[in-house]
């Protein structure tokens, strides 16, 4: 059997990467500037969301926080509140907690080292790399879920990239790959090229700089890279959530800060147990807040999350209250006008409830308004 070629040197990977990158690479906001807190600010809101959708969070998150000390110096619930729709939350909570640290233990500057970097919270090896190399210029490889594909169809890996022996493999070829200058150029070029080319479906292996570098374009198999790692399956909760309107107001109330959602808000919900009939369970939380009336099923939404998928099914209706504090029992409960519930930071699947009630698309039963129909 005829034999590949030897992989080019990785100095070459470099060097056409580079050379693409000068001609190709995108202009993005964060890309305007060297200072650390922006490129850091940029980098934690890209973790888990593309670059189209960060773009005016960064810019809003940038207007109303323009440095690290107005950062550290904000309210909580209005950090969440600029944060609210990009998901992720414990993003926002770590960025906040992040920068009162820079302030009283780092003198309000950034760490270069990458150690350092990764001791702050949010800041895991591939983003501490990546401030590193784009703010100070250091030779600190990343290895983000772009490069990670890149890497794989570069060497062929024939194992799924999740497994331990693949990650340690690939953080070494990722180290092997970072050249010794140009690395504020370097880490975003290579981040561009699977962003724009080596892309995870439909790669335009044609207009790829590093075409002749990788060993699955030479074995004519890119489409088999990454492998797939065996499915897994996600579970599906079910949630009551209920619209309650009194007077004109909507209850709602803010999730404990520390915790998956944390600091946003949402309807009163209770996740339904296996055979948990949502009639009783509504009937059951109406009487816990100390209220009364007839609530009516009126449709469901969807939201999926990276570790389950959640089906609530939503229940509206008119109340009455048995006391003054009903439903009030904790700081955290609110009744709300239902006009300015929309522009609460509300979590992504009660956004949908605000959305369809305000569209009026239920099915089944009629189609309600916000303000009208409950
Ligand atoms: N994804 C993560 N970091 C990025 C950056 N600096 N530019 C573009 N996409 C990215």
């Amino acid at each position: 059997m005829k034999s590949l070629p030897a992989r080019p040197e990785n100095a070459d990977f470099s060097r056409r990467l580079l050379a693409w990158y000068r001609l190709r690479g995108r202009s993005l906001p964060w890309r305007r500037s060297r200072d650390p807190y922006r490129i850091w600010l940029s980098e934690i809101m890209l973790q888990q969301t593309g670059v189209a959708t960060v773009i005016p969070y960064f810019e809003r998150f940038l207007d109303r926080f323009p440095d690290l000390a107005s950062l550290a110096a904000a309210d909580p619930a209005e950090v969440i509140a600029l944060w609210s729709g990009l998901g992720y939350y414990s993003r926002a909570r770590n960025l906040h907690a992040a920068a009162r640290l820079l302030m009283t233990r780092h003198q309000g500057n950034f760490p270069e080292e990458l150690a350092e970097l990764m001791a702050l919270p949010g800041i895991g090896r591939s983003t501490a790399g990546a401030i590193a190399a784009i703010a100070f210029g250091k030779r600190a490889p990343i290895l983000d879920g772009n490069v990670r594909r890149i890497l794989c169809r570069l060497f062929a890996l024939e194992e799924a990239p999740a497994t331990a022996a693949s990650r340690k493999r690939l953080w070494q070829w990722a180290e092997e790959l970072t050249p010794a200058d140009d690395l504020h150029d370097y880490s975003q070029a290579v981040m561009d090229l699977g962003a724009t080319v080596c892309t995870p479906r439909n790669p335009d292996c044609g207009s790829c700089p590093v075409s002749a570098c990788c060993l699955a374009y030479r074995l004519g198999r890119v489409s088999e890279f990454p492998v797939a790692a065996p499915k897994k399956k996600i579970p599906t909760a079910r949630q009551l959530a209920l619209v309650l309107k009194h007077r004109g107001q909507l209850l709602l109330r803010k999730r404990p800060y520390h915790g998956f959602l944390g600091g946003l808000w949402e309807f009163p919900n209770k996740i339904l147990a296996e055979g948990e009939q949502s009639g009783d369970a509504a009937a059951r939380m109406l009487d816990d807040l100390g209220l009364c009336g007839e609530l009516r099923h009126t449709g469901e939404v969807r939201h999926a999350y990276s570790h389950f998928r959640l089906v609530a099914e939503i229940r509206c209706g008119e109340v009455t209250c048995r006391n003054d504090r009903a439903a009030e029992r904790d700081d955290e409960s609110c009744w709300f006008a239902a006009e300015v519930v929309a522009d609460l930071p509300l979590h992504g699947a009660h956004r949908k409830i605000v959305d369809r009630l305000k569209g009026g698309g239920f099915t089944p039963g009629p189609a309600p308004t916000l303000e009208e129909a409950l």
